[in-house]
């Protein structure tokens, strides 16, 4: 099963009734208290994810589980944890991975010389770190030295505390090492009982933090040199994507990365306002504006 089937499949059947009012009511509670607006995501998308916490609480209908809600506070940020779905692996789309070594990494790591700055890059929708640690030993792959202070700064942002949790803590179980190699295993965990714990300097260039991308509140990043953003516009409406799109675009500087999920594309009038690099791995550039690459020096 590929990893976007078995993300749509976790997000469970739908099945119960929702009614309309029942919906607005819960879009409303959801609002007020977590400044989440449902009416981002695709309505079949929280449907399937309602109909699934439903069910795993064992109640009967929309209206019981709005019931519960009110009377369990706790139950709010619950929901919002289901509402996300945490499928993710290191180096997940290995190719997109190994064609960013290729086609950005060189260049970013050119550039950031130039400069004299710290490389700048950000995880959006990090789930439980595995991409964000992947973007680390990518960047260190190639350039060692970026270990040294202010040589490469991740953030990691994601909307499920749970999954910030985990990422903080970066210990892993084995199965979930699949996808690296022996030798990266080796460089960058040490073994922790049964699990493997990420080395505490790698975890130092990365700033987890819970954020909701959709939020008014969310960080307004700039000058960034990367972003990855994967498997998480699928769920989004258009309108909604369009929204991110731009923050994304304003949050790079000239000349970074836009790095999207494997069913994820850009449409008009974002598909002019970046530069495509590999289009089969979704990965694009922001272009450098005429003029300002012989200001930066040639690229
Ligand atoms: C399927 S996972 C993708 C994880 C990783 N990017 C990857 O491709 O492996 C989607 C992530 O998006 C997060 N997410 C969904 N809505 C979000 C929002 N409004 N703000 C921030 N993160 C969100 C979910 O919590 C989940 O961890």
């Amino acid at each position: 099963m590929l990893p976007q089937e078995k993300e749509l499949a976790q997000s469970g059947a739908s099945g119960l009734e929702m009614g309309e009012r029942n919906l607005a009511r819960l879009e409303k509670l959801v609002y007020q208290k977590h400044q989440l607006a449902l009416s981002s995501y695709r309505p079949s998308y929280i449907h399937r994810r309602i109909n699934a916490r439903i069910r795993s609480l064992r109640l009967e209908s929309l209206t019981a589980y709005l019931a519960f809600l009110e009377n369990h506070p706790e139950e709010g940020e619950e929901f919002i944890d289901t509402l996300t779905i945490s499928v993710t692996s290191f180096f997940r789309d290995e190719e997109t991975f190994r064609a960013l070594a290729k086609k950005a990494v060189p260049e970013l790591l050119r550039s950031r010389d130039e400069r004299r700055t710290e490389l700048r890059v950000w995880s959006a929708g990090c789930c439980t770190g595995e991409e964000a640690y992947s973007l680390a030993m990518m960047f260190l792959e190639a350039d060692p030295s970026l270990l040294r202070k202010g040589g490469l700064r991740i953030w990691a942002t994601d909307i499920d505390q749970e999954a910030i949790k985990y990422s903080l803590q970066g210990l892993y179980p084995k199965d979930r090492l699949d996808n690296l190699h022996p030798s990266l295993i080796r460089k960058y965990f040490q073994k922790q009982g049964p699990k493997y714990q990420i080395l505490p300097e790698i975890q130092k260039m990365i700033g987890f933090k819970r954020e909701n991308l959709l939020g008014a509140g969310r960080s307004g990043f700039e000058g960034m040199d990367l972003i990855m953003c994967r498997n998480l516009m699928i769920y989004l409406e258009r309108e909604e994507q369009g929204k991110l799109l731009f923050h994304f675009e304003r949050s790079l500087r000239e000349g970074g990365y836009l790095v999207l999920g494997k069913t994820e594309f850009l449409f008009e009038p974002y598909r002019s306002t970046f530069q495509p690099v590999s289009v089969s791995e979704r990965i694009y550039q922001k272009p450098f504006r005429p003029g300002a690459l012989e200001q930066a020096g040639g690229r």
